[in-house]
């Protein structure tokens, strides 16, 4: 049995040696696989003697016991060692502060939108839409303003070009949310409540005028709305909008061809030292525009104005941004300065803050 310690000795110092879980194998192979040595040798015990077999059979066995689980201590051994390698080299500092990321900011007019229409819907009043791009009927006719009524002079507006002898109804970039008035109506009837936020367009330039600008339009349309309610439903939206318990404002008798009567409503405000401020000062600053809503108006969206009436505003989103966050120049709003967005705008996560919350 000299033979089977050397063959012992041999493996098992080379299966100590074995760098890799490939050299691993092939000792395996070479040692106790099907065509092995420690097989051969096992193969060999059917010539024996019943004594010599006796001996040999186990010393055989335990030879193969004893080479697996060297191949196995070996095995694990050089996992454990890959394992620490990889922890050594892939070694993370947990504790380290992590990049600053480039986070983007929610723009002042997307904030004040979101505002406006939280506290509109807290009133009952739904969102809707209309085209950028109106044609003429939409925006004007329909409102009670014909084609040759001064008030489209007035209205500074960017006419879409048409080539000679295209003779389709002029379109126009639309000068007013209020077109969507009619579009909601004609569409879905009386009684409504909306309002309709959107980007509107007048060819006019300085610190409180851009060529595109913001509008949110107002409608409620019942059987038995009123100035009063009008009146109302503005001052709650100023209290709940700039968080104030008190806002000053100024309704003056104002006209418009689509509202009768009409109101344009002034707040109070100051504007020292490129400070813009709400509710202090001599200055006054216009926000809006409103009045009933003129029976033509009606008829042209096909409500019986016999039965109906109601109120519509519509506010300068833009204004109103500038007098909560105290913006002083609106054209600064549209420069995409990076350092201004930074400044001004809002983290995605900041909620339209309604302290004033809105009563009765
Ligand atoms: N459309 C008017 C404007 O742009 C504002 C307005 C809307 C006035 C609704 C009265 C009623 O100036």
């Amino acid at each position: 049995m000299d033979n089977i310690a050397g063959v012992k000795a041999r493996i098992l110092g080379q299966v100590a040696d074995a760098a890799d879980e490939s050299a691993l194998e092939t000792l395996r192979v070479a040692a106790v696989g099907k065509k092995g040595e420690v097989s051969l040798m096992m193969r060999g015990l059917g010539k024996m003697t019943p004594e010599e077999k006796q001996v040999a059979g186990p010393a055989l066995n335990a030879l193969k016991n004893e080479i697996n689980s060297a191949l196995a201590a070996r095995k694990s051994a050089l996992g454990d060692a890959a394992l620490n390698e990889r922890l050594r080299s892939e070694w993370l500092d947990v504790t380290q502060p992590a990049r600053p990321a480039q986070n983007g900011t929610i723009h002042p007019i997307s904030q004040v939108t979101e505002e406006i229409t939280a506290i509109f819907a807290d009133l009952g009043y739904g969102v809707a839409e209309g085209p950028q791009i109106e044609n003429d009927f939409y925006n004007f006719d329909a409102l009670n303003i014909p084609p040759e009524h001064p008030a489209r002079q007035e209205f500074d507006t960017f006419y879409m070009h048409r080539a000679d002898g295209d003779n389709r109804p002029p379109h126009v970039l639309r000068t007013h949310t209020s077109p969507v008035q009619i579009r909601h109506m004609e569409k879905h009837g009386v009684p409504c409540r909306i309002i309709a936020p959107g980007r509107v367009y007048r060819s006019d330039y300085d610190n409180t005028h851009t060529p595109m600008f913001h509008q949110v339009e107002g409608l409620a349309i019942d059987t038995d709305i009123s100035m009063a309610n009008l009146k109302w439903t503005l001052e709650e939206f100023c209290r709940a909008f700039f968080e104030v318990d008190f806002v000053e404002l100024k309704f003056r008798a104002s006209h418009f061809p689509f509202t009768e009567p009409s109101a344009e409503v002034d707040i109070r405000c100051s504007w020292k030292g490129g400070q813009l401020k709400i509710g202090e000062g001599d200055d006054w600053m216009e926000i809006l525009g409103s009045g009933m809503v003129h029976p033509k108006v009606l008829e042209a969206a096909g409500v019986d104005a016999t039965q109906y009436q109601g109120f519509a505003f519509g506010m300068g989103i833009d204004r109103l941004a500038m007098l909560k966050y105290g913006i002083p120049d609106l054209r600064a709003f549209f420069d995409s300065d990076l350092r201004w967005l930074r400044h001004y705008g809002f983290a995605s996560l900041d909620m339209p803050n309604m302290r004033g919350g809105i009563s009765g």
